[in-house]
C-alpha cells in the first residue's frame, strides 16, 4: 500500500516538543493556573453551531495549546479534512471516499466522488424518505390487513442502529406519539421477542436497515420477524411488502429476501456505517420526528461541518477537543474518555460514541503499515448526569486514574417542571467545579473533621473536564453536537496517523463464529480449536438442551 506518513508521530519535533513540555507542566494543578491566568475561563473558550465550549478546567497552559496546534499543523489536520471534503478516497484500506458530510450538505453546491456530483441521488433518496414518513406517520401507509401502522421496528445492528436509536431516544420530545418506533439489534432471540411480543403484525412495519445486507446479526432477526408476520397473516408472502421495507447498500440481496424494491432505500459504499445517521439509515428517526424535524438535524450537522472547514484550528470545536483527547491519552497517561450529558434524553449517546470513536481509532497499526509506537483511540463511556454521579464518580473523583470527561449541559428542558432543571444544572456545574478544585486538607479540617478522617474527606482535584452547553436540546443541537464528535473523532485519527473509516478488527469474530454454528449444529463435530474453546463447545452441547 502507498504510504502517506513516512515519519512516525514520535519522531516529529512537533510530538517531541509536547513531551518535554508534558514533563515539565504535566502536574500543575488547576487552581494553580486559574490563579496565574484571571483571563483563563474567558480565554478558552469557543462556540459554534449553538455550541459553547468551555475548555478552561483542563490540565493546559496558553502554551500547551500552542504546542498541540502546532502538532494538528505538522500532522496535516486541515490538508486532510480538505480531501475528506473534495472527495478524495482517503479510506485507503478499502479504497472509498469518505463523505458523510454530502448527506447533510446545505450549500446546494455539488459534492463528487470522482467525476459525479452525488448530490442529486442524496436528495432523491431524502425525497423518498421523507413521503414515506409522511406516509406512515399521517396512516396512508396501511398494513396488509388494511390496519394502521402503529409502530415500527428498526432492524438492524452497529451503525445501523447505534445512531437512530440513540437520536430518537434524544429527540423523544420531538417525536410522533401515535406512531411508536423500536429498534431490535442483537441476535439473542431475547430482543426481538421483548420489543414484539405487545405488538400486533397487523399495524407493524419493519425496516431492515444493513449496509451489507449480509450482517448475521440483522439476517436472523429479519428473517424472524418475517416469520413472526407471516404467522398472523396465513403465510401470505403477498404481506410482505406492506410489512417490511429495506435500507441498504445491497439491491440484490434487499430482493432476495422478499422485499419489493421499491422499498428499498439506498445509500452508498461512501457513507461508513457509524457516521450514517443522515442516510436512509435515519429513516427510522425521520418516522419517529417527521420530515421536517429530520431536516433540522441536517442543518445542524451542516453547520458544524461549515465550522469545521473554515474555522481557523486555534478556534475549530473538533479541533481543540481533538487535541484536548491526545494530550490526556498521550501525555498525561489517561485511557479513557467519559462524556456525561446532563439530559436524560441522552441516554444512548455515548453507546453510539463508543462506535463512533473506538471502532474508528482502536488502531495500532499507522498508516504506512507500522506498528504504532504510542497510544491511540481510549475507552469512551458514560451515563448521563446525575445518575452516573451516584455509580461512578467516586472513582473519577478520588480514584487513582486519571479520566478526562465531557460534561453536556442544556440550559432549558425539554420537559420544566418545577425545580427539576435548576437541579440537574446544579449538580453539573458542582461536578466541573469539584473535579476541578477540589477540596484540600486545610478546608477539610477547617470544617471540623477529626484529623484522622480528614486523608478521606480530601478531594485532590485537578480532574480534568470539557464543559458542552447548548440553548435546548434541539434536532438541530443534536445534529451539531454529533458532526462535533464525527469530527473529533476524524482529527485524533490524524493525529494518531490511523485509517479511522475501516474496521477490520471486528472480521476475525465474525469468521470463527460462523465456523463455530456449523459445529454447534453438527451431529458429531471434529473440533480443532485451542482446548479451552473445544471444552466450552462441548459443554455448551451437552448443557442447551432442557431437561
Ligand atoms: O461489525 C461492524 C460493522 O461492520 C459496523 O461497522 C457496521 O455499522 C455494522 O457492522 C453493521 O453493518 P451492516 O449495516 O452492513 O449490517
Amino acid at each position: 500500500m502507498k504510504t502517506t506518513q513516512a515519519t512516525t508521530r514520535r519522531a516529529l519535533p512537533e510530538w517531541a516538543a509536547l513531551d518535554a513540555h508534558a514533563a515539565s507542566i504535566g502536574t500543575a494543578h488547576l487552581r494553580a493556573l486559574f490563579k496565574r491566568d484571571r483571563n483563563r475561563a474567558k480565554r478558552m473558550t469557543a462556540q459554534a453551531a449553538g455550541l459553547f465550549l468551555d475548555y478552561s478546567k483542563n490540565r493546559v497552559t496558553a502554551e500547551t495549546m500552542a504546542l498541540l496546534f502546532d502538532l494538528a499543523r505538522a500532522t496535516g489536520v486541515a490538508r486532510e479534512r480538505d480531501a475528506m471534503f473534495r472527495g478524495e478516497a482517503i479510506n485507503r484500506t478499502e479504497k472509498r471516499a469518505v463523505l458523510h458530510v454530502a448527506l447533510r450538505n446545505r450549500s446546494g453546491k455539488a459534492i463528487k466522488v470522482g467525476a459525479r456530483d452525488v448530490m442529486p441521488a442524496v436528495k432523491a433518496v431524502l425525497a423518498q424518505m421523507a413521503t414515506f414518513a409522511d406516509a406512515v406517520r399521517g396512516g396512508a401507509w396501511l398494513g396488509y390487513t388494511g390496519k394502521r401502522i402503529r409502530t415500527v421496528v428498526n432492524i438492524g445492528i452497529g451503525g445501523s442502529d447505534l445512531g437512530p436509536a440513540m437520536a430518537y431516544e434524544a429527540l423523544k420530545s420531538f417525536s410522533s406519539r401515535t406512531v411508536g418506533v423500536r429498534f431490535v439489534s442483537n441476535v439473542d432471540g431475547t430482543h426481538l421477542a421483548e420489543q414484539t411480543r405487545d405488538l400486533d403484525p397487523a399495524e407493524t412495519l419493519f425496516i431492515i436497515a444493513s449496509k451489507t445486507f449480509t450482517t448475521q446479526e440483522t439476517m436472523t432477526n429479519a428473517a424472524s420477524a418475517r416469520a413472526w408476520l407471516l404467522a398472523a397473516m396465513g403465510n401470505n408472502a403477498a404481506a410482505v411488502a406492506r410489512h417490511f421495507v429495506a435500507v441498504s447498500t445491497n439491491r440484490v440481496a434487499v430482493r432476495a429476501f422478499g422485499i419489493d424494491t421499491r422499498n428499498m432505500f439506498a445509500f452508498w459504499d461512501w457513507v461508513g456505517g457509524r457516521y450514517s445517521l443522515c442516510s436512509a439509515i435515519g429513516l427510522p428517526l425521520m418516522v419517529g420526528i417527521g420530515p421536517r424535524a429530520f431536516e433540522k438535524l441536517l442543518d445542524g450537522f451542516y453547520a458544524m461541518d461549515r465550522h469545521f472547514r473554515t474555522a481557523p484550528l486555534d478556534r475549530n470545536l473538533p479541533v481543540i477537543l481533538g487535541l484536548l483527547g491526545a494530550w490526556y491519552n498521550n501525555w498525561l497517561g489517561a485511557s479513557t474518555h467519559a462524556v456525561l450529558p446532563y439530559d436524560q434524553y441522552l441516554h444512548r449517546f455515548a453507546a453510539h460514541l463508543q462506535q463512533l470513536d473506538m471502532e474508528s481509532n482502536g488502531k495500532s497499526i499507522d498508516r504506512a503499515g507500522r506498528r504504532v509506537d504510542y497510544e491511540t483511540g481510549p475507552i469512551v463511556w458514560g451515563e448521563p448526569g446525575t445518575n452516573g454521579q451516584h455509580a461512578f464518580y467516586q472513582l473519577i473523583h478520588q480514584g487513582t486514574k486519571l479520566v478526562p470527561a465531557d460534561l453536556i449541559g442544556f440550559c432549558r428542558s425539554c420537559n420544566p417542571a418545577g425545580d427539576h432543571h435548576d437541579k440537574l444544572m446544579a449538580n453539573l456545574f458542582a461536578q466541573a467545579e469539584a473535579l476541578a478544585f477540589g477540596k484540600t486538607a486545610q478546608e477539610v479540617l477547617a470544617e471540623g473533621v477529626p484529623p484522622a478522617d480528614v486523608p478521606f474527606r480530601v478531594f485532590e482535584g485537578n480532574r480534568p473536564t470539557n464543559m458542552i452547553l447548548a440553548k435546548s436540546l434541539t434536532p438541530a443541537t443534536l445534529g451539531a453536537l454529533v458532526a462535533l464528535y464525527e469530527h473529533k473523532v476524524f482529527v485524533q485519527g490524524i493525529l494518531w496517523n490511523v485509517y479511522s473509516f475501516d474496521q477490520w478488527g471486528v472480521q476475525l469474530g465474525k469468521v470463527l463464529a460462523g465456523d463455530i454454528l456449523k459445529e454447534l449444529e453438527a451431529k458429531r463435530p471434529r473440533l480443532r480449536h485451542d482446548a479451552s474453546t473445544n471444552a466450552l463447545i462441548h459443554r455448551y452441547r451437552a448443557h442447551r438442551k432442557p431437561g
